[in-house]
């Protein structure tokens, strides 16, 4: 039985993507027959969806309406629609992988930063526009946004251009928008790692999910995932878990991996073992009612792909597929917790 099958009792199980697993047929079947949600890794981000060359060649006509290209993530979408694989979007704001010239009066980093209506306005008419696209061309396709990634950092909201132009309130214009252009019954999220620490988790409870729910505006939390081998503790990540299921909403692991230098066979069943105590936990969660998982992605489809191994500057091998596709110990592990 394959992932998505065996789960599809409780919840999603979900790959995020690169070009190879798009391209490579064995990658391709590989994806077909475990997975039922999939994400872009990386080319449906702010970088990549906003037109440089045309906003920068024309910076009056598109000053509060940025021009968005949708050239480098059709390929993605086609792929999902073909297969009829549904998606997570991802994501529409944040403050990484979004240019700087975005922030600047004339799209022009010589020039000072915009001022907060005008960044208010790019940000909502960025993701009007983005939904106009999908709500046309590939409607159904993407049943849940990350509406903004990572905006909490040493028990605040992180520092950045958003904050430096909008104000701490930016990203309730965000879910504003996306609340006003999804189509209805679309789920809407808010994403971040390490959501176990428990400033971090409390942060995000008080100042990020009530507000937001307050407002109908958020349907989700996504916990990243991003673990490794010693942490977090899994108590820590229950308790957050139940936290952040005790809001009513949804919760989906966006971008679980567990870090892992050493693949020995001993290594290797360490991983596979940990796998399976995290999975036991998320079922539990979801079987008893103390959170409502919907899905469960892991960030990237092999070992060989994984972004963990140029971020830790050491190969890492963290996923439950390696080589031609092999399932790993950690493979059979998750899909016995199910039994
Ligand atoms: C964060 C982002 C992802 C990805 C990973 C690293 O967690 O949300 O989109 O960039 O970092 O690959």
């Amino acid at each position: 039985m394959s992932l998505k099958e065996a789960f599809a009792p409780y919840f999603k199980m979900g790959v995020a993507v690169a070009i190879p697993d798009i391209t490579v047929s064995q990658n391709m079947d590989l994806i077909r027959r475990e997975f039922n949600s999939m994400t872009c890794e990386n080319n449906m981000k702010p970088m990549y969806i906003l037109d440089k060359k045309e906003n920068l060649e024309n910076p009056e006509a598109h000053d509060l309406e940025p021009a968005v290209t949708f050239e480098i993530c059709r390929p993605f979408l086609d792929f999902a629609k073909e297969n009829k694989i549904p998606m997570r979007g991802h994501t529409l704001g944040w403050h990484n992988q979004t240019p700087k010239w975005f922030f600047h009066e004339g799209y022009s980093e010589e020039k000072p930063l915009a001022g907060r209506e005008t960044m208010i306005a790019r940000l909502q008419n960025y993701i009007k526009a983005v939904f106009a696209f999908i709500n046309s061309e590939y409607p159904d396709l993407i049943y849940a946004w990350d509406v903004f990634n990572e905006i909490v950092e040493d028990n605040a909201f992180r520092k950045s251009l958003w904050t430096e132009t909008i104000g701490e309130d930016f990203f309730f214009f965000a879910f504003e928008a996306a609340r006003k252009y999804s189509t209805p019954g679309t789920q809407l999220f808010y994403n971040d790692y390490d959501t176990s620490i428990d400033w971090k988790r409390d942060f995000i409870y008080e100042k990020v999910l009530l507000p937001l729910k307050e407002k109908g505006l958020v349907d989700g939390m996504g916990m990243q995932s991003h673990l490794t081998m010693d942490k977090p503790d899994f108590s820590d990540y229950k308790f957050a878990l139940e936290k952040f299921g005790s809001t009513g909403l949804i919760i989906h692991m966006t971008e679980l991996d567990i870090h892992n230098n050493d693949n020995s066979e001993a290594s290797m069943k360490a991983l596979a073992d940990r796998y399976s105590e995290l999975f036991k936990i998320i079922l539990e969660a979801k079987k008893t009612g103390t959170a409502n998982v919907e899905c469960v992605t892991f960030w990237n489809l092999l070992d060989e792909e994984s972004w963990l191994s140029g971020f830790r500057k050491e190969t890492s091998y963290p996923l439950l597929f390696h080589k031609n596709c092999e399932a790993k110990e950690a493979y059979y592990s998750v899909l016995k917790t199910v039994e």
